[in-house]
């Protein structure tokens, strides 16, 4: 490997690869899938700046690997669950991610999840495909309508969350939303109710979730608040997986008490859970909640330019803290 190399895990858009290649020689790129755990160790090592992406480890293992000159891991993406923060602020190695420019892409996703699953689009999608005929019925596939003023609970009401909450807002529903932000200016301007995280299950009648993955989020949905939730509702996750428990979901879909649930990310990513794959009531997406182009290149080259400003002795545009 060449020594003071930056190291990108696995290669990025067109528009992010070239800003690579003007501003952080020497390069190196590896494939577009992602790399065995021994190639990315020895690839690491002798590099100064590390590109990640969250199916990469970042941890102790690699920080030795890479050795003393590691200045910057730069991930690319939001959520930094994929990185051990303290190996990295104990090493002095800084941490950036790549908040902001996929706040609009994630929120078109989860509305697009609420939309799929109160109005049972793929569901239909697929019996329309299977079926030998069938007729228009007055009772027939009849859901949730966002849009006569059903309550979307939004947990974490930060970034992607506010964004969440504009489009729901325009659709008509009901907002209500725990975190910081929900009693700050521009919630009151989208009539978004503040609630405390046990109120929010138990009165939304869709519950989206736009928290971080933390020690203190890990399982959160468990079976006590999926138990909590309103007979009917339905739960949307463009978070992270592990924010639920799954097994637990899948009681609840199987008990009747959910009437569906869309899931962007999964507990054990990259396998899904056979329950709930099996399950018509359930919307699977394989994580592209920022796989919009515009987002994509935004997300790698914002990535790119936050190594840049560390190998020149700055500050990255985007540290996390
Ligand atoms: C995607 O999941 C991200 O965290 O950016």
């Amino acid at each position: 490997m060449t020594p003071s190399h930056v190291l990108v895990t696995r290669s990025l858009t067109a528009a992010a690869m070239s800003a690579a290649q003007r501003l952080l020689a020497p390069l190196v790129v590896l494939d577009d899938a992602p790399p065995d755990r021994a190639e990315l160790l020895r690839s690491a090592r002798g590099a100064v700046a590390i590109v990640s992406l969250l199916t990469e480890q970042i941890d102790d293992e690699l920080f030795d690997a890479a050795g003393g000159q590691l200045r910057i891991v730069a991930n690319v993406a939001a959520g930094v669950d994929n990185i051990d923060l303290e190996a990295a602020a104990r090493r002095g190695i800084l941490v950036s991610n790549t908040p902001g420019v996929l706040d609009e892409a994630t929120a078109d996703l989860a509305l697009a999840l609420i939309l799929a699953t109160t109005r049972r689009i793929v569901e239909a999608d697929r019996f329309i495909r299977s079926a030998e005929q069938w007729i228009w019925g007055p009772k027939d596939w009849v859901g949730l309508q966002v849009s006569a003023g059903a309550t979307v609970g939004i947990v974490g009401l930060g970034r992607i969350g506010m964004a969440v909450a504009r489009r729901a807002h325009a659709f008509g529903a009901r907002i209500i939303a725990t975190g910081s932000r929900s009693s700050g200016p521009e919630a009151a301007a989208l009539e978004v109710v503040p609630v405390g995280l046990d109120e929010l299950f138990e009165t939304a009648d869709v519950v989206t979730l736009h928290c971080p993955l933390t020690s203190e989020t890990r399982g959160m949905v468990d079976a006590a608040r999926l138990k909590s939730m309103r007979q009917g509702s339905y739960l949307i996750n463009t978070g992270r997986g592990p924010l639920v428990d799954e097994d637990a979901l899948a009681d609840a879909l199987e008990e009747g008490r959910l009437a569906g649930a869309g899931l962007d990310v999964h507990e054990n990513e990259p396998l899904v859970n056979e329950r709930l794959r099996r399950s018509d009531r359930v919307v699977l997406l394989p994580h592209i909640g920022s796989a919009g182009a515009a987002t994509r290149d935004a997300m790698g080259l914002l990535a790119v330019r936050n190594v840049a400003e560390v190998l020149a002795g700055r500050r990255p545009i985007t540290p996390v803290d």
